[in-house]
């Protein structure tokens, strides 16, 4: 008997190597698409069948816990609600069933879709059905613009794959698994907050779980153009250079890049990696920048694919405490943003969404925006290049991360390379910032580097940055900021809340700030909370009046910092986030927003906008 159990747990084992488990969570997704924006594709966005399942019911066998999809021989069985499973006998047991489930939004988190879903944390079921010719000779890719956090990915009862991540795209080649007519694509997602996930277990922002973004069928041919990067050289703009990667038969083939506007073609082969590295002259090309966002249709092509592009040529670097955009200084008039549209009190995800959020960006007079905490969907990225917006994008290593733990490491790596393969080619991304508000222990300094070295690696051409912190312990009337990774990123960024969570408004006053004087020094967040419309004095706290005056006192002190060049208040709408919670002011929302949850700017908006009007033209005409 022995060695019987003993065979059949080793054909387990062999099993799951063979569907690539033990490499974590993120195992079998194909190398991500870059420009899934342009592609031809088909939308499965729509209302989805949904099952609640906080015991994991239709995942889990409940005796010993062990995932259905991991032992073969329950494939036949229909407890895992992942086989979809019709009742077709009036005496079958199935205790699930997604024809006769409910409907959710797909994307939309299921938080605000809800109410028995708004503090929801676990596992969700999600099913839709669809039918797909796919060629004989193309490739069929699926393609999910995020999901919160865990997925487990299933076609026609076949596991596809899995990924962990709640705010980087991901997709699957499904080639081998389509069928004409009735594919049932099962989606299990698991949003509880874990020790070793990324962020983890508390943040300052709701924890929306679900299909948050859009999901597309892509349809390729064998061989087809998977990557590419195009950018100014940042040492020597009168370059061009870049790379087109292929995958499928790639080697010695022929492509091309191509921005007609100007007659540039440039042709080649690609080696026998199937890569293709370019460099062309500038001379041609407009430079891009906020005030006038110069954006040209470059064409990628290989013989039986091609994809178009809107790129921005620009360079970003520093000189001492200067940010030079194309050679020319320029202070960030900035603001801090979530991915979150208040009037639907959930997240954003829609082209509109983003026309809103970065419409009220403009309104405050801003060239500058931090996509807070985590990668936003990509209409932001698209929407800034076409805007004039620079931007801040970010990672959500914040606040106490594992940071011993390979498993949370692997998980903010996989984001931080996904954010930069996804946005790499966007003219108005400016910085990639590796973490928020972090402690300065041993084991987060060698994590922060890791990512820091990752980052480089990629892309060279844009500043590294993180949020840091002042020394808060200290009550010295002179502020520093102590953290050794000061000494790693190309702009010191720090969020500090003088006048909110340390001493009055008029605390900005006492004290002055003892910085490097070799670097761009930059205020990634301050602010206040205020109850839109209510008022008082300015010494009472919540109302307009105190978040006015905090913004004027915390002006009339960064102004006096001569390396100061640029800030990201904190933040441009009011938030939800489950750790406020005073009645009748918070009620379950951050009220630091210069725009209330409703929509309504508060005093302190005007006095932001004011100064960025200032900055403006101090800039623009050079005194
Ligand atoms: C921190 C943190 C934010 C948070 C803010 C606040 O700086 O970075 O995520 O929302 O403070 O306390 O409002």
């Amino acid at each position: 008997m022995q060695k019987h159990r003993f065979i059949i747990v080793l054909i387990n084992i062999l099993w799951l190597f063979s569907l690539g488990y033990g490499q974590g969570d993120n195992n079998k997704t194909t190398s991500l698409l870059q420009n899934t924006y342009n592609r031809k594709s088909i939308s499965l966005n729509g209302n989805w069948k949904y099952i609640i399942d906080p015991y994991e019911t239709g995942y889990r066998n409940h005796r010993n816990w062990m995932p259905f999809d991991q032992v073969s021989s329950t494939k036949a069985s229909a407890k895992p609600y992942y086989t979809d499973k019709k009742i077709e006998n009036r005496w079958d047991r199935i205790e699930y069933n997604f024809e006769t489930s409910n409907e959710i939004a797909v994307p939309g988190d299921w938080n605000s879709q809800s109410d028995k879903l708004l503090y929801y944390e676990g596992t969700v079921w999600y099913r839709t059905k669809f039918d797909y010719d796919l060629q004989a000779d193309k490739k069929l890719i699926l393609h999910f613009g995020a999901v919160n956090y865990r997925t487990d990915v299933y076609l026609n009862g076949e596991k596809i794959g899995a990924h962990s991540g709640g705010y980087d795209p991901f997709n699957f080649d499904i080639t081998t698994y389509i069928k004409a007519k009735g594919n049932s694509l099962v989606v299990r997602v698991d949003n509880r907050r874990e020790k070793e996930r990324v962020p983890n277990l508390t943040t300052d922002w709701w924890n929306y779980g679900g299909i948050t973004r859009e999901v597309t069928l892509i349809e390729v041919p064998k061989t087809y153009i998977q990557d590419y990067f195009i950018q100014l050289n940042k040492d020597a703009p009168e370059k061009v250079n870049g790379y087109l990667q292929l995958v499928g038969d790639p080697k010695e083939k022929k492509v091309s890049i191509e921005i007609p506007e100007v007659k540039i073609k440039i042709e080649g082969k690609t080696d026998e990696k199937g890569r293709f590295t370019f460099e062309f002259s500038s001379k041609k090309l407009k430079r891009w920048y906020p005030e006038s966002p110069k954006l040209y249709d470059v064409h990628f092509s290989v013989e039986n694919d091609k994809i178009t592009d809107q790129i921005g040529f620009r360079t970003i670097t520093a000189k001492g405490a200067d940010i030079l955009l194309n050679g020319k200084s320029i202070f960030l008039r900035g603001i801090s943003v979530h991915e979150e549209n208040p009037l639907r009190k959930g997240r954003a995800n829609s082209i509109e969404d983003a026309k809103m959020l970065l419409g009220w960006a403009k309104e405050l007079n801003c060239n500058f925006v931090r996509l807070a905490h985590y990668p936003h969907n990509e209409n932001m990225p698209r929407l800034a290049d076409q805007m004039g917006l620079l931007l801040w994008e970010e990672i959500p290593v914040y606040w106490g991360i594992d940071y011993e733990n390979p498993i949370a490491f692997n998980q903010a790596k996989s984001q931080l390379e996904t954010l930069i393969h996804r946005d790499k080619n966007r003219a108005s991304v400016i910085v990639w910032s590796v973490a928020n508000e972090t402690p300065e222990v041993p084991s987060r300094l060698v994590f922060l580097r890791k990512l820091k070295d990752l980052a480089l690696a990629i892309d060279n051409t844009r500043f590294i940055s993180a949020a840091l912190e002042r020394d808060e312990k200290s009550t010295a009337n002179t502020v520093k900021i102590p953290d050794p990774f000061a000494e790693d990123v190309d702009m010191l960024a720090c969020n500090e809340y003088i006048g909110w969570y340390s001493g009055l408004p008029d605390r900005c006053g006492e004290v002055t700030w003892d910085l490097p004087t070799d670097k761009p020094f930059f205020v990634s967040e301050f602010g206040g909370g205020a109850l839109y419309n209510y008022h008082g004095d300015k010494r009472t706290r919540w109302t307009e009046e105190y978040m006015k005056y905090l913004y004027e006192e915390q002006i009339k002190m960064l102004k006096k910092i001569p390396t100061l060049r640029g800030m990201t208040p904190w933040v441009l709408v009011d938030f939800r986030s489950p750790r406020r919670n005073l009645p009748k002011i918070q009620d379950g929302w951050n009220r630091k927003g210069l725009i209330s949850d409703r929509g309504f700017k508060k005093q302190a908006f005007y006095v932001l906008k004011k100064f960025y009007s200032e900055m403006k033209q101090r800039y623009e005409t050079g005194n």
